[in-house]
């Protein structure tokens, strides 16, 4: 085998390849991508149903593929309630810690009692099967108990991240028609309370939909609460309605699970749907093969609830394979550079699952803050959300892992629920290379007719086949979904992911990053129009352009070059103004890194704006094929 520019190839240890669960990828890989209906069913069968399928896999109507057709379950029945009667129930679930210092636990026996009273609350306030409820909350354990009682009683939930404007959570909470909006007063970052239910309060201000909305607290700020519409949680629990007891719903296969809000090319974020069946069979076996999870792991996925990461990896795989998980409310350097450090090391985490961006923020602060504390507990280290620079790879491999961790770099999207292109611990590791498909997925890299690129080419990546991870959807709008996803290779019926890559001579993936206008900041996806349409709104902006440049922490920052109306001059002081309306408009994550004033922008003769030349031009690149330029 050979890397890309003859580094290093990180081979597995006898240590792991002995503590494997798999110990070989691809004779199982071959027999998987076979018989992958055979295949799927046969993870399936780790799982409780209520109703077994009548088939795996119907795609009768493509691209709106069902899986395990015909089978009764519910997300929760696997999460939480076959684990009351076995050993299980007195095992940890969830430990969590805020970023002040406190600290709570549940087994599942407490984790079930949870949601039962959350389910029965939310059942008081008139939420049943197939509404919409909305999640706004910082990172505690009750926001993990909202997502699981609103799966247990056959609502959907919609996750909103808790870095967005009251704004985006209003277009959200419309866009979805919900009802029900759970919060907490505020949460703690970086010592300091960012508050929630005042922005919750704007946005209930915009939309008509919102009628009920509950408030945990958590950090004790003052905030309006209205009669008839505002319920604290703590008040609701004490009430004989919140009864630890609760039947779980049972849901066809392909009923709603949740929806997720996520940014696309067009200026609206869409929201994708996940469903029970499919999502269950997944999540879980994605987290058990390639994590390789043990009954004696502490699992700690470092993401935010509030993103397919931690819906998929913190919440609904780790629990379905009764897996011990922590959530952890701050930030990654308060007090001090070493806050994780100090909790993989007081927890005795195995496994760290987090992202390039955290890890290139933290491995700024130098080796002396890990060294500090014990991290021999770990065992395996992952990464996810953009392609890890070798540098970062390497710190996190020597420094964190001790030379002795494989890192597991997952390449996924939103959409697809769970991993797609993964290593397992057995697999020799390059740098950089998320590896191989996972197993059951076949994935291709094309050119734009479809034709399978060379070795060490670029091209589109696509997935060839379905797998049971996959979305449902985009909520209410089939057609967006077929034109997004699906219309590029429609004669092939393949998956268009909106990546590119590359695959080396070993078979390897190396993923380049999105070929649309999606821009990945500190790994959360953000749409360039999403962005122009808010700097539209402004008065003084007659139009702009925003494009994502390389950022040594965050991978990707957002560069606006913009287009002033008459009337108005370009200063250092209209740029912080622009700076404070998109953070108060679209949320603290759309912060831009430089906001340049222009004449014009290059545009198309049809009127499109050509950011790949203003990207071109800021990177000082050739600016490629002008020939569809408007002089
Ligand atoms: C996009 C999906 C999947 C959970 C978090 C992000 C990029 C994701 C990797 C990786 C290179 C990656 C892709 C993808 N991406 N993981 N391991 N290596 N790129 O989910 O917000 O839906 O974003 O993130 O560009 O298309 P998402």
């Amino acid at each position: 085998m050979e890397t890309n520019n003859n580094e290093k190839i990180y081979y597995p240890s006898k240590q792991v390849i002995d503590n494997a669960n798999i110990k070989e990828y691809d004779k199982l890989y071959k027999n998987s991508i076979a018989h992958p209906e055979k295949f799927w069913e046969e993870q399936a069968g780790y799982l409780s149903w209520y109703k077994k399928w009548d088939k795996v896999l119907d795609s009768s109507n493509p691209p709106f593929y069902k899986w395990f057709e015909g089978a009764k379950t519910n997300i929760i029945l696997n999460a939480l309630d076959r684990h009351q009667t076995s050993a299980n129930r007195n095992k940890l679930a969830l430990m969590w810690e805020g970023e002040p210092g406190d600290t709570r636990s549940f087994s599942y026996h407490a984790l079930n009692r949870e949601v039962c009273q959350f389910a029965n609350i939310l059942k008081s306030m008139g939420v049943k099967k197939g509404d919409v409820v909305t999640i706004y909350m910082p990172q505690i354990p009750e926001q993990i108990f909202a997502m699981l009682a609103c799966a247990k009683i056959g609502a959907a939930h919609s996750v909103v991240y808790g870095g967005f404007s009251h704004e985006s959570l209003a277009d959200r909470i419309n866009d979805a028609n919900s009802r029900v909006v759970i919060t907490a007063d505020g949460g703690y970052r970086r010592g300091k309370v960012v508050e929630m239910k005042s922005v919750v309060n704007k946005a209930m201000e915009l939309s008509p939909t919102m009628e009920i909305c509950i408030t945990v607290k958590r950090t004790g700020v003052d905030v309006y609460m209205e009669n008839g519409r505002d319920y604290w949680y703590h008040d609701l629990k004490g009430l004989p309605i919140a009864s630890t007891k609760c039947e779980t719903e049972q849901m066809d296969s392909s009923d709603m699970l949740f929806l997720l809000y996520t940014s696309g090319s067009t200026g609206k974020p869409k929201a994708l749907v996940h469903t029970h069946g499919g999502y269950s069979v997944y999540t879980s076996t994605t987290h058990r093969m390639v994590f390789d999870i043990k009954p004696e792991d502490r699992y700690w996925c470092a993401a935010d609830p509030g993103w397919i990461t931690g819906h998929s990896y913190i919440v609904y795989g780790p629990l379905i394979n009764g897996a011990t998980i922590l959530l952890y409310e701050g930030a990654p350097n308060h007090p001090y550079p070493d806050r994780w450090w100090k909790m993989v090391d007081r927890y005795g985490i195995n496994i760290l699952y987090t992202s390039p961006t955290a890890i290139r923020g933290l491995m700024r602060f130098g080796d002396s803050w890990p060294n500090r504390n014990n991290l021999s507990s770990l065992r395996l280290l992952g990464s996810v959300g953009e392609p890890i620079n070798p540098e970062a790879w390497r710190w996190f491999y020597e420094v964190i892992g001790n030379g002795k961790c494989p890192i597991i770099d997952t390449w996924w999207q939103t959409e697809t629920g769970g991993f797609m292109i993964t290593p397992i611990p057995v697999t020799p590791l390059k740098p950089g290379s998320a590896t191989k498909p996972f197993f059951g997925c076949v994935i291709s890299i094309v050119d734009e007719k479809g034709k399978e690129v060379k070795t060490g080419e670029e091209g589109n990546l696509v997935i060839k086949t379905p797998w049971p991870g996959m979305t449902a959807g985009v909520y209410r709008d089939p057609q967006r979904y077929i034109d997004t996803y699906w219309k590029k290779y429609q004669k092939q019926g393949w998956y268009l992911t909106g990546d590119a890559a590359k695959r080396d001579k070993d078979g390897y993936f190396w993923i380049i990053g999105r070929t649309d206008d999606v821009i990945k900041v500190s790994g959360y996806r953000l749409g360039s129009a999403e962005i122009e349409s808010v700097m539209a709104k402004h008065p003084a902006i007659a139009e702009s352009a925003a494009i994502g440049l390389p950022h040594a922490i965050k991978g990707n920052a957002i560069h606006i070059t913009a287009v002033l109306r008459n009337g108005f001059k370009s200063s250092k002081e209209l740029e912080h103004e622009l700076t404070a309306y998109m953070i108060e408009h679209l949320g603290p994550i759309a912060r831009p890194e430089e906001i340049i004033f222009a004449d014009m922008l290059p545009k198309t003769r049809s009127g499109k704006i050509m950011r790949r030349v203003l990207k071109a031009r800021a990177l000082g690149l050739p600016e490629g094929d002008l020939s569809t330029m408007d002089e």
